[in-house]
């Protein structure tokens, strides 16, 4: 519900709006401005050079500008605050046709060198001196936002764009190969986080409203969270509040001569340039609005997590898990225990609600039916569609909430990457995931349907075979297996029951000391149960070994 009075807020754009503003055109469009009780006015600028100024004299409430021309204004006595990032580290450098040989920074010499505002002069002047070259020995020219344009026109060879958008836009309207030297690279920098494009406030504008720059945060967040998990649903909003970005891509009917003969065929016209700039920036929108340390060291998960939205890298254990069990067919509920930071809810999000409505978790009405629940005893960032709760798995309240978002029905699906905090006492450590596994287990006999599924963390240990035989007793089918995405180094693995069946006379408890009554039967103790065994994911090699 929108508060009564709405707070007129100015915000103004760093560039033209484009495709990399889309998560406050989605706030704004979603009334999630409104809710917080801001009325935002969204403004475009000419100059993008104007920002730091305009912001910095309170002539603009909140605005966006490149972290480098932050710091470049605060030089020059601007007193503005940035309070997140929209982009993180975006790609940066001189971009040109291909076919124009530019290989290196010193192949300026004799070239027509396009920047955008005067510290973008300073930025080439610079590395140009330190890869020693004389000033005279290229030209610079100041082409404002039409850097693309102006290497289209001929009136400069290369100039300053992001790899996502100046870049695949000169790919686009060209029809030729684009390359680009990263500034970073030429700097010997390593990264280009100064290129991410943060929120900026005056000092003053700042200080005196931190709860509206708080709820301009929080309203941006909860689009961004949008345009992470339904970028095409996204886009749409984005082309409804700006309609010239739609794709004017279309099929033709035109005839041509072929060999003297006239005949009807169909050709393609118009352009997707902005769809696909859009698409090329999703891996850039920064998830948390954070501008948060890059350990370029991270694995190639890490780095894959990134690119499509994931809050870390255990995303891949479960969709590969899923390509193998085919763990969603015929899945309408699915519960996520210990569930933070909540990747493997995002997988859950994706697929439960993949072409379905997304209701509103807040509401929790009957009528708009929540798919997908999740619990960590640490807070979570919210998640689209997935409702969230602050606790512990070992609790019957716990249990409770599960099935009230439900509304009565259980699960189909539940699943567990639970882990404790470790001791690094090897022996201890395992205890105690056994433990949660064994809690993990108890909740779910409250929880999941007959028949449902049960995916959890297990680590082979000497607890492994009473751990699967205790799991034997509640389903048809155990099974163990290693996701390629799961460090080889890692004893980790993750037991797919299927067929869940509570044992006659067995009722659901979670005080009782875990499953002690259907413990481990004489037989077994002389007999081990076998559970299979199977590695799923490209079984070329575990990550580690990539
Ligand atoms: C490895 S993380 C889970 C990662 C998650 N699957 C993802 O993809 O983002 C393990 C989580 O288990 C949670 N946890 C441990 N014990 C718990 C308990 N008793 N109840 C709820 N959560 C618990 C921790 O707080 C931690 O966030």
């Amino acid at each position: 519900m929108a508060p009564n009075k709405l707070k007129k807020t100015t915000f103004l754009l760093n560039w033209y709006a484009n495709p990399y503003h889309t998560p406050i055109f989605v706030a704004k469009k979603r009334g999630f401005y409104e809710e917080e009780g801001i009325d935002l006015a969204i403004m475009e600028t000419t100059n993008p050079s104007d920002v730091t100024e305009i912001v910095g004299s309170g002539a603009a409430d909140m605005g966006l500008k490149a972290m480098i021309h932050i710091l470049a204004a605060k030089d020059r006595g601007i007193n503005i605050t940035s309070m997140g990032a929209l982009l993180d580290e975006p790609p940066t450098g001189l971009i040109f046709k291909k076919s124009l040989g530019i290989t290196k920074f010193t192949d300026i010499v004799g070239k027509r060198v396009g920047y955008i505002g005067h510290f973008g002069k300073v930025m080439i002047d610079d590395l140009a001196k330190q890869a020693g070259l004389s000033p005279d020995s290229y030209t610079t020219v100041r082409v404002g936002m039409n850097v693309t344009d102006a290497i289209l026109r001929g009136d400069i060879d290369t100039g300053i764009g992001f790899t996502n958008f100046q870049r695949l836009e000169l790919e686009e309207l060209s029809g030729e190969p684009a390359g680009m030297l990263r500034i970073d690279e030429c700097n010997g920098l390593g990264c280009c986080c100064f290129c991410s494009v943060m929120f900026v406030a005056s000092d003053n504008y700042f200080n005196k409203n931190k709860d509206t720059v708080a709820a301009f945060m929080r309203a941006t967040r909860r689009a961004m969270d949008i345009v992470i998990e339904y970028p095409e649903a996204a886009w749409e909003d984005m082309c409804i509040m700006n309609p010239r970005l739609r794709s004017t891509k279309r099929m033709v009917d035109v005839e041509v001569e072929v060999e003297g003969k006239k005949i009807k065929t169909k050709v393609e016209t118009g352009s997707n340039v902005y769809e696909k700039i859009y698409q090329r920036t999703l891996p850039y929108f920064s998830r948390t609005l954070l501008n948060v340390e890059r350990d370029w060291d991270k694995d190639i998960f890490y780095r894959r997590a990134k690119e499509v939205g994931f809050r870390a890298r255990s995303a891949f254990k479960l969709m590969q898990l899923d390509d193998q069990f085919n763990l969603f067919q015929n899945v309408e509920r699915a519960v996520d225990l210990c569930a933070a930071p909540g990747s493997w809810s995002q997988v859950l999000s994706r697929k439960l609600y993949h072409n379905r409505p997304i209701p509103n978790v807040e509401s929790n009405s009957a009528a708009e039916q929540i798919r997908v629940v999740s619990v960590d005893l640490q807070e979570m960032a919210p998640i689209p569609g997935v409702a969230l709760i602050q606790g512990d798995i070992t609790s019957t309240k716990t249990a409770e909430q599960i099935i009230s978002y439900f509304h009565g029905q259980k699960a189909e699906i539940v699943v567990c990457d639970g882990a404790p905090d470790v001791t690094g006492v090897h022996d201890i450590d395992e205890y105690v995931q056994s433990e949660l596994l064994l809690a993990a287990m108890n909740i779910t006999t409250f929880v999941l349907a007959p028949g449902g599924s049960f995916v959890a963390k297990i680590f082979r240990c000497k607890h492994y075979e009473f751990l699967a035989a205790q799991l034997n007793i509640f389903f048809d089918e155990v099974t163990c297996a290693k996701p390629q995405s799961s460090r080889a180094s890692s004893n980790e693995h993750f037991v797919v029951c299927r067929g869940f069946k509570l044992p006659p006379g067995y009722k659901p408890v979670m005080t009782s000391p875990l499953l002690s009554m259907y413990g481990q039967p004489e037989e077994m103790k002389r007999d081990p149960v076998l559970i299979s065994f199977l590695a799923c994911g490209d079984l070329s090699c575990y990550d580690e070994d990539q």
